[in-house]
């Protein structure tokens, strides 16, 4: 994984590795936002020790963040030298575009996708296909504005999600009505997004020598 680019933490990488080695032999895992494969990787070997498949679901969207056509070949050579096509399934499309003709259960779902409120949230909606108690995991939560609104929304404020934990953005949930408790440790993540939201105004101004005071390095937003 340390030579793909990417996003994912180390720690990321842990909490991915850990939540596929709870799964069952023969599970699945669906990934929404792939990218070069740096998440894919650990997803794929994780899956190997236990049995389990991933699926990789990408629209390799243009533009200068995430390349196009090119990520998808990087994406391919990526899975292939790291000996994982046969456990790594490539679907090539928009995850709003293929939810609602979705009938395949899993049993993990990984979203790092677009980061807008409206595909979020309907990102989330894939889980309808986890069974209860299956894990998500959200990259970009309380550091992204969008995947934050969505998550208030619909874990802070929903029913249907429960917030476990966190390694920096990427937060897991589960698949159960939430109690009060569960809220206030949503809630209590706040405090986090407001800090991200502000390096980021700082990125923007191009205030990177000021946002290392306040202990952020290198040119990305916080993930
Ligand atoms: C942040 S990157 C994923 C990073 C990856 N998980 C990693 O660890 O390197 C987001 C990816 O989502 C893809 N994407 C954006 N919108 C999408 C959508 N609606 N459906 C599927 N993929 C999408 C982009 O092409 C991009 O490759």
């Amino acid at each position: 994984m340390a030579e793909i680019p990417g996003w994912l933490t180390e720690g990321q990488a842990r909490m991915l590795w850990d939540a596929v080695q709870r799964l069952p032999a023969g599970a699945t895992v669906v990934e929404i936002g792939s990218h070069q494969g740096r998440s894919t990787i650990v997803l794929g070997h994780a899956a190997r020790t236990v049995g389990a498949t991933v699926v990789a679901i990408d629209a390799f969207v243009d533009g200068r963040l995430f390349g196009g056509a090119s990520t998808r070949d990087l994406f391919e050579a990526n899975i292939a030298a790291a000996g994982l096509e046969d456990v790594v399934e490539l679907v090539v499309g928009y995850s709003t575009r293929l939810r609602p003709h979705w009938t395949r259960p899993f049993e993990l779902l990984y979203v790092d996708g677009k980061h807008d409120y409206w595909t979020y949230v309907d990102d989330l909606r894939w889980s309808t296909h986890l069974p209860e108690g299956g894990e998500i995991l959200v990259h970009d939560c309380f550091s992204s504005i969008g995947v934050t609104a969505g998550t208030l929304d619909k874990v802070l404020l929903g029913s249907r999600y429960r917030y476990l934990d966190r390694s920096r953005s990427l937060a897991r949930f589960t698949v159960r009505r939430p109690d009060l408790t569960d809220r206030l440790r949503v809630a209590a993540q706040l405090p986090w997004f407001v800090g991200n939201v502000f390096l980021k105004v700082l990125l923007r101004l191009r205030l990177r020598t000021v946002a290392g005071w306040f202990g952020h390095h290198g040119p990305y937003d916080p993930f």
